[in-house]
């Protein structure tokens, strides 16, 4: 007994210890230690860290909607924006008992990012974000990293991502289809861009991603798009260990879908390897299913799992991400007349009235490929990146504790205007016409090792889409629309884009 009482007492003191080390002792000396290099930052809560300061600036942001300026940062990061104005561009804040480092210096940024995978990692996901994205590249680390991108690169070059345009133009096609089919006997009919495209973007994927069982990987995306709310309420809370596996009512939800997606998409890959054609197949499916010689010589290949978790992955880091991308080039063309006449004269000179652009057709549309990096700056999708840091180390001249999480900020360095000039917040394609001022003041795909690598199919069904929508309707912005960018997963405006649209094919 007295034994007992003496080990539970031990554990209690080093439980104690530990716990007071860690939530007060460690915060506390990195706070010293960055404020003795001038950077200081909101004020350390214990435990919690700012993440509830966040969520208020976040709901508080979401509440209130902005006039129709591009300066959104206010609005998408208001954490960052109010932060950098009390506190400098580069300043530390809590996510939990965590130290981040936000910063927004191109150099810096680049160096972090062209050295992730040695000194800098990647943020670790917690279970629950792991389940929609983080068995795959996107959180894969090392060497499982290595050969899975060997693969996903082989899949996705350019030449491969040229072979899918008949697929992409179908997709745009039948969604164009769709929007005659709602005008209803009107000339000017309203369109919710967003919804649309967001339908695109899944098709696309799907049949990409899956060839002839298209439908069947619509509707596992539909599983994965209940998911990502999921995601949603994991990524905005502190993570509290173990709480995952409480018989909640989301937790019980959560499993039954991540089942039902894992098993939808195994049955696909088996009877995609059963394929008698396969040979002959370019779905992404069995692109990731074949196998490939490294430089040694040595065959590398993925198991059925791997691939399911690459299936995943991708839908998250490519539906979502370039529906609104689109969606962003819509409002900008709508808002910006000038521009959209511009693109179709460009357009149609190029490719005629009502042919979809071809693979030779891509690089001639100069104006239309500046519109869409346009957008990229003003709207990246992906507005921030996360690393962490595996030892301490120096940047730039800041001395930086091992652990750090490192928050790039890629919306703020897209408009700041020390990098792109007083008008960084208009829209003006013509700045893309000149080479950029610095690699790392445009980073919408991210840079160095770990750069998108569904990059091409982005910008080329960004492109072939845009031509086709521009080619076939005009489109102003409606009188129904409200500005509300905002951060859910992807940069997503919050009630969606209504566009008035007229068919120009009568
Ligand atoms: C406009 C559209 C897109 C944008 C803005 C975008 C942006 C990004 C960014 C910024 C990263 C780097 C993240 C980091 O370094 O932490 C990334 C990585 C990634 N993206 Fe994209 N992406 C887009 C479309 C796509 C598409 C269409 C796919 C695939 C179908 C895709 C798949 C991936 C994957 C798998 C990674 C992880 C790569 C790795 O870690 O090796 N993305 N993306």
């Amino acid at each position: 007994m007295y034994i007992l009482g003496v080990s539970v007492l031990l554990f209690l003191t080093i439980f104690i210890f530990k716990f007071l080390y860690s939530n007060f002792w460690v915060p506390w000396r990195i706070q010293i230690h960055f404020q003795k290099q001038g950077i200081t930052g909101p004020r350390y809560r214990p435990i919690i860290g700012n993440a509830t300061d966040m969520r208020r600036m976040y709901m508080e942001a979401q509440a209130k909607t902005i006039p129709l300026t591009h300066d959104i940062v206010c609005r998408v990061l208001p954490y960052i924006h109010q932060w950098s104005m009390e506190y400098g561009k580069m300043f530390v804040y809590w996510f939990g008992p965590k130290p981040r480092l936000a910063i927004s210096d191109p150099v810096m940024i680049k160096e972090v990012l062209a050295n992730t995978g040695g000194p800098f990692r990647k943020v670790g996901f917690t279970p629950v974000s792991k389940l929609l994205f983080g068995e795959g590249l996107v959180g894969l680390e090392d060497e499982q990293w290595v050969v899975h991108r060997r693969i996903a690169n082989q899949a996705f070059t350019i030449d491969r991502v040229k072979g899918w345009l008949p697929e992409i133009t179908l997709s745009v096609r039948n969604v164009l289809d769709k929007w005659e089919e709602m005008k209803g006997g009107v000339e000017e009919f309203e369109v919710d861009v967003h919804k649309q495209l967001r339908l695109l973007t899944a098709d696309v994927i799907s049949r990409t991603a899956f060839g002839s069982n298209f439908e069947e990987g619509k509707r596992i995306f539909n599983l994965q798009e209940q998911q990502m709310n999921h995601f949603l309420q994991a990524v905005s809370s502190v993570y509290i260990p173990g709480y995952r596996f409480l018989p909640t009512k989301m937790n019980r939800e959560r499993d039954r879908l991540e089942k039902e997606t894992r098993a939808s998409i195994k049955a696909l890959v088996e009877s995609e390897k059963n394929r008698k054609e396969r040979e002959n197949s370019t779905n992404l499916l069995s692109l990731l299913l074949s196998s490939y010689k490294n430089q040694n010589g040595e065959i590398e290949t993925l198991g059925v799992d791997e691939v399911v978790n690459e299936c995943k992955t991708f839908y998250f880091a490519g539906m979502e991400t370039t529906a609104n991308l689109l969606t962003w080039a819509l409002l900008l063309l709508a808002e910006h007349q000038e521009w959209q006449d511009r693109a179709r004269e460009e357009i149609v000179n190029v490719c005629g009235q009502k042919t979809p652009p071809t693979a030779d057709n891509l690089t001639e549309l100069k104006l239309v490929g500046m519109i869409v990096n346009e957008t990229l700056r003003l709207y990246p999708p992906a507005i921030m990146m996360m690393r962490r840091t595996m030892k301490r180390l120096t940047l730039g001249s800041i001395d930086i504790p091992e652990g750090t999480q490192l928050q790039l900020s890629v919306v703020a360095i897209h408009h700041d205007t020390e990098l792109w000039g007083e008008d960084a917040h208009n829209f003006n394609p013509m700045r893309f016409s000149e080479s950029r001022k610095h690699l790392a003041s445009f980073l919408p795909f991210g840079l160095g090792p770990r750069i998108c690598v569904g990059q091409h199919l982005a910008l080329i069904e960004a492109k072939v889409a845009l031509a086709m929508i521009i080619q076939r309707f005009t489109f102003t912005i409606s009188p129904t629309y409200t500005h509300a960018p905002m951060m859910f997963v992807s940069l997503n405006p919050q009630f969606g884009v209504q566009l008035l649209v007229r068919s120009l094919w009568n």
